[in-house]
């Protein structure tokens, strides 16, 4: 039933999908359950939000923004305000990135866009999330040719104390490492191979949540990670892996509290295994660690162009993955990675071919809600409580 109260014709469905499957990207089986979502009307009840239908369940709804947005549209940043209830600052917080120099030279910091979306968090009431303290990505260009296996411990010191000090006691969690298991970089403990794995060691994990909970032991520290979702070989040797660190860390007393799965789901090739992903957060949750869902999105450049298909196929991947990691008591985030399509890094990192704009968050372009927020709302509201 589209907006109209018309039914869309299965055979204009098909033919829709049915494109798609000539571009094989959907496998027949995953053809005909796109098709039979299409029926699912992704009713919701009430007029909660949706950060008031997650705190319903001890469950935390927020989503990445960056000041550049927020400050230019007042309708966005009231669409924040409205449905999330944490901000996790997209650009802001990371050594470089877009438009922001938090780390302009080796021995500066430019806290003015950091403070900008704190201070907006504060005023709102929101949570923050801080995104984050070591990656392999958004180095500043200074880095390469400065920081070198004499100075890359005092240098690291320098940005987490400075940077975690500055908003100790105001940060929900930190993404302290980020990205950092890529088994095929080859290395027996597959760690990817990283700049700071070739200045510091493999300690430069232990040594970046020490330093982090030295200097704000009030915020939850997370590891973050991609690619942890589908029923793949490469995926499921990435989940070992993860698992395999963790138990590592946990074991030497690291001060980890949390894993943070980034959640960017393609549908399209990727199998879907709800009881292979339940028993992976099974088996982090086993090792007393909570889980947050930190950067969920829905890549939709396989799928059918036709936004009434396109749309419900997107609420039943949001449906269908959120109701299987919510039965995890241990999530206690979920986060997506923008909330509204027109600001999504899809659009520049993964674009359709077919140059039609991506619908991968809960709000439209113009702010309105999509069958994804139904979703996401849905899902919500069957999960248990914590
Ligand atoms: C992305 C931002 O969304 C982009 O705007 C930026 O240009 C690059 O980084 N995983 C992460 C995020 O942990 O930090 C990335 O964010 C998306 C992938």
């Amino acid at each position: 039933m589209n907006k109209r109260g018309k039914f869309i014709s299965r055979r204009k469905i098909l033919f829709g999908l049915g494109g798609l499957a000539a571009v094989g990207a959907l496998a027949t089986k995953q053809l005909v359950q796109a098709v039979d979502n299409l029926k699912k009307d992704f009713q919701v009840t009430g007029k909660l939000s949706l950060s008031q239908r997650a705190a319903k369940k001890g469950l935390i709804y927020g989503a990445a923004s960056r000041k550049i947005d927020l400050s230019s549209n007042p309708l966005y940043a009231a669409a924040i305000v409205q449905n999330c209830s944490l901000l996790v600052p997209e650009w802001e917080f990371k050594w470089t990135a877009g438009n922001v120099r938090l780390r302009p030279s080796p021995n500066r910091f430019d806290f003015t866009a950091a403070d900008w979306m704190a201070n907006f968090a504060a005023t709102h009431n929101l949570l923050l999330r801080g995104h984050t303290l070591v990656w392999h990505e958004s180095l500043p260009p200074w880095f390469q040719k400065t920081v070198n296996r004499q100075n890359a411990e005092q240098i690291l010191e320098n940005h987490i104390h400075a940077l975690v000090k500055r908003y100790a006691g105001k940060i929900h969690s930190w993404d302290v490492v980020n990205e950092i298991i890529q088994p095929k970089d080859g290395r027996r403990d597959n760690l990817r191979i990283t700049p700071w794995l070739q200045l510091l060691g493999p300690n430069y994990i232990d040594l970046a949540f020490r330093l982090t909970a030295a200097a704000d032991p009030k915020a939850l520290l997370v590891y973050n990670e991609y690619g942890l979702d589908y029923d793949n070989p490469e995926q499921e040797t990435k989940r070992t892996a993860v698992l395999k660190l963790l138990e590592r860390l946990r074991a030497k007393s690291v001060p980890i509290h949390a894993l943070g799965i980034q959640a960017h789901l393609s549908p399209g090739d990727n199998k879907f295994n709800p009881k292979k992903l339940r028993q992976f957060l099974h088996h982090v949750a086993g090792l007393g660690l909570k889980i947050l869902i930190t950067e969920l999105d829905v890549v939709d450049k396989k799928l059918p162009r036709d936004i009434k298909v396109r749309d419900r196929i997107i609420a039943a991947v949001y449906e269908d993955y959120l109701s299987t990691v919510l039965e995890e008591k241990a999530v206690i985030a979920v986060i997506t990675w923008g909330l509204s399509d027109r600001y999504s890094w899809l659009n520049e990192f993964e674009p359709r071919p077919d140059r039609a704009p991506v619908r991968p968050l809960p709000l439209d372009a113009q702010m309105q809600r999509k069958l994804a927020w139904n979703a996401i709302a849905r899902a919500f509201d069957n999960a248990p409580k914590r």
